[in-house]
């Protein structure tokens, strides 16, 4: 689902970008660890920061992005016109993805699952574009925030099936992760590292933190 005017304001701007880079980004970093070279893929990329981040900070070699907002591709775009070979965009949507099997070493998702009605189908999306033990960096935005009453009026999210913390981590579980960190503030937001497994129960998150800032 694409967003309204209201969302596109309060993504495309320098708070938005400031957060991801001193926030965000280091916190999965810092849950997950850097990759080791190899392919990274950001689904709902919006403008590109979060792709940006990705070729400064995560250590990949090579980094795909999209998005199902041609405007928003057409802004990656130009934020990314510098990388040359290293980044490829392109318009698509995260129920569909247009890679092989096992393509990445990893996916970064920076808040867009919530937008995808049927988001369980976006995480086995993403499960079968990740090798066996890829990691899975996630940031997304919970269902006390979506059905929030002032939020609700002013942002346009699917609304039914929403998940809190524990029910995006289920997913993950039921979709063949294996969540390794997770992180939640204010029960809005949340933070999730997890690795694609074989299996599709797997055990307790090693790490779920619920301190200070953020808990
Ligand atoms: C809240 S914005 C986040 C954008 C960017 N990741 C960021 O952090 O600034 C959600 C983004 O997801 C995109 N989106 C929504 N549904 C999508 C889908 N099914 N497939 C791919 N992108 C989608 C929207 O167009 C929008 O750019």
């Amino acid at each position: 689902m694409l967003m309204n005017a209201v969302e596109k304001a309060m993504m495309n701007n320098p708070v938005r970008a400031a957060l991801q880079r001193r926030f965000e980004m280091p916190l999965l970093m810092e849950m997950g660890g850097r990759m080791q070279g190899g392919r990274a893929l950001e689904v709902g990329c919006g403008r590109g920061v979060g792709t940006e981040l990705i070729l400064e900070m995560s250590g990949a070699g090579r980094v795909d992005a999209f998005d199902l907002d041609p405007d928003m591709v057409a802004r990656a775009s130009q934020r990314l016109r510098g990388h040359g070979e290293r980044v490829r965009l392109s318009v698509g949507d995260v129920e569909r993805i247009e890679a092989e099997d096992g393509a990445y070493d990893a996916v970064f998702d920076f808040g867009i699952v919530h937008h995808v009605p049927d988001w369980r189908s976006a995480l086995r999306e993403i499960n079968r574009v990740l090798k066996p033990g890829g990691r899975f960096y996630v940031e997304e935005v919970l269902a006390k925030f979506i059905l929030d009453p002032l939020w609700r009026r002013v942002l346009v999210h699917p609304l039914h099936d929403r998940f809190d913390h524990d029910g995006f981590r289920d997913g993950l579980k039921q979709t063949g992760f294996q969540v390794v960190a997770s992180r939640q503030m204010w029960g809005q937001f949340a933070w999730f590292v997890a690795d694609k497994t074989s299996r599709r129960d797997t055990p307790e998150p090693i790490d779920v933190t619920a301190t200070g800032a953020v808990s």
